[in-house]
């Protein structure tokens, strides 16, 4: 389908002169004029909190940032997604995560979605309750879950955000890289007699995850022998094939579908890690967090619409003021995987140069999305938030409730995270440096030489999410929020964001580069730029092992 491209949408035309107007004015002002700036900039839903008023808007802005969300459609699309049409197009595909967390209905979809939650709830009692056994007898102490890309970074973000809510007799760990030195790591500090491993891959192809599920087979079968595979590896698939030739049985698999995109699957099967952690009740609030923001999403109006919000301010920066990053800074410990996890469902859905007909877009997209938990990032990279040439958004996420112990620790952390934001938009101008130094008695010279140094020009936006508590239903809004959020900017912007094709190139020459690395082989270096066999070359001069695989 084709969609006139943004810059020629009257909406956004008219958002380009409204940029030229309000630019230049300061937040500290805006926020000086205007008492009531807080409470009319900032809303619930699903039950989180946002403040948006510290953005580089007025109420003009937010007018006409909704008709651009309008005008290019993304109601229509929203509804067709919940319909289940395949707007995944590339790839024909429907993108159907919201299904994963809607309340039972009579369709067959439904029907598939509750039977295999059905199957983890009865797994999860078992392993949870000691009744599911090792193959020597013992009950289970350690999950490790073997994925890669949204086989794992929703699993293990979830998992350590809910760590209190932990099983206390489960150790979880989470293997990802096909480098050697992450299992050589962990496999010598587990038992395998009591190691649940679950290999989760939609595709149950992806190299990485291949090769550390036979490594981690082989290392278990060295251990206990053949037979207990069935008691110590499970599945997470759409590719049942695949998983039997592994060696694992079918009634050990926990399906999902491809109507589930890999970076939107943590609330299929692939959050099986979550569920044995949290127990199957708590999975459930899990889901019913992200379906309170689903219905929001579908019904709010636009201008009261939290994820519609969220998205349609990452556009105003990103297009008009040109900014191209957006740092995520979670005042909470046990949310230090948000970044990664959001890098992955902004990055791998908005990272595209063409729209969904094929055409060159001519406007940025996705913006680089980074960043680490408050307080640690203040000592690191917020000076160049604050000082730095570069304008640089803020998404602020803490939780209100204090822990049982050192609460004096979540005043601070709280105060920090507030007076950042405060401090990002406020800034300090020259003259209240001057008084302030003159003040301390620093001499006039001294003084003018300093000033320009700890002048902070301010006018710096984010927004600041709030959660009650560190809930599963908390957890599941949040995640909804910024998936939802990206759904909209993919819908402004036209693009397709449920494939992935940027990832393949890289993939496909991984194969030749590894055949060539492979020192029981001549090199076949003449397809390579000089420089890829040059590294090729080295490497091989100084490889020990051949291909042969060894077990750890
Ligand atoms: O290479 C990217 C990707 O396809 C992601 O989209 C996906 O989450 C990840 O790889 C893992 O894929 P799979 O679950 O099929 O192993």
């Amino acid at each position: 389908m084709h969609q006139t491209p943004l810059q020629y949408s009257p909406a956004f035309h008219a958002l380009q002169s409204h940029h030229q107007a309000i630019a230049g004015q300061q937040m500290r002002s805006l926020f000086a004029d205007d008492p009531a700036r807080f409470s009319r900039m900032s809303l619930d839903a699903a039950g989180l909190f946002l403040d948006y008023s510290k953005n580089r808007i007025d109420d003009q802005t937010i007018a006409l940032l909704c008709a651009l969300a309008r005008e290019r459609g993304a109601e229509a699309l929203r509804e067709r997604m919940f319909a289940g049409e395949k707007i995944n197009t590339t790839e024909q595909r429907a993108v159907l995560h919201v299904a994963l967390r809607a309340p039972t209905a009579a369709d067959d979809i439904s029907a598939q979605v509750q039977a295999v939650l059905a199957r983890m709830r009865d797994f999860s009692d078992r392993v949870r309750s000691g009744q599911w056994r090792g193959a020597s007898g013992k009950p289970l102490t350690a999950v490790v879950n073997i994925g890669i890309g949204g086989s794992f970074l929703g699993p293990k973000m979830t998992c350590h955000a809910l760590r209190e809510q932990r099983h206390p007799g489960l150790d979880f760990h989470f293997i990802s890289n096909v480098d050697a030195n992450e299992l050589n790591a962990l496999l010598p500090r587990l038992d395998p007699e009591t190691t649940l491993f679950i290999i989760a891959s939609k595709t149950f192809g992806t190299a990485e995850t291949m090769m550390n599920a036979q490594s981690a087979r082989a290392w278990l079968v060295g251990h206990c022998g053949e037979a207990a595979i069935a008691r110590h590896f499970v599945a997470v698939s759409t590719n049942r094939e695949a998983v039997t030739v592994f060696g694992i049985d079918a009634a050990n698999m926990f399906g999902f579908w491809d109507w589930v995109g890999g970076r939107y699957s943590v609330w299929s099967a692939v959050g099986l890690p979550l569920m044995l952690a949290i127990g199957a009740d708590g999975f459930a609030e899990f889901l019913a967090g992200a379906h309170a923001m689903d219905t929001h999403f579908r019904t709010a109006p636009l201008e009261a619409n939290m994820p519609v919000l969220l998205a349609m301010i990452g556009i105003w920066y990103r297009n008009f003021f040109d900014c191209s990053t957006l740092s995520i800074a979670p005042y909470w410990q046990d949310l230090q995987y948000l970044p990664g996890y959001l890098q992955q469902l902004d990055m791998e859905s908005n990272g595209k140069h063409v729209a969904i007909d094929g055409s060159a877009l001519q406007m940025a997209t996705a913006p680089v999305i980074w960043g680490d938990v408050g307080t640690n990032g203040q000592h690191a990279y917020f000076q160049l938030l604050h000082q730095g040439t570069e304008l640089v958004p803020v998404d602020f996420i803490t939780v209100l409730q204090e822990p049982q112990l050192l609460t004096a620790h979540h005043r601070a952390l709280l105060a920090n995270c507030f007076a950042q934001s405060a401090a990002l938009m406020r800034g300090k101008t020259a003259e209240e440096v001057s008084v302030e130094l003159r003040a301390q008695g620093t001499p006039a010279d001294r003084t003018a030489a300093l000033a320009p140094h700890r002048t902070f020009d301010g006018n710096r936006p984010s927004n600041t999410i709030l959660l009650p508590q560190m809930t599963p239903h908390a957890l599941g809004a949040l995640i909804a929020l910024y998936e939802h959020k990206v759904f909209v900017q993919g819908a402004v912007w036209g693009i397709n964001s449920f494939d992935q094709w940027g990832v393949e190139l890289g993939k496909a020459l991984a194969m030749d580069v590894e055949a060539a690395l492979d020192t029981s082989t001549s090199p076949s270096l003449g397809t390579q730029d000089s420089s890829t066999a040059g590294l090729i070359s080295r490497a091989r001069a100084s490889a020990t092992h051949s291909a042969t695989p060894d077990s750890p």
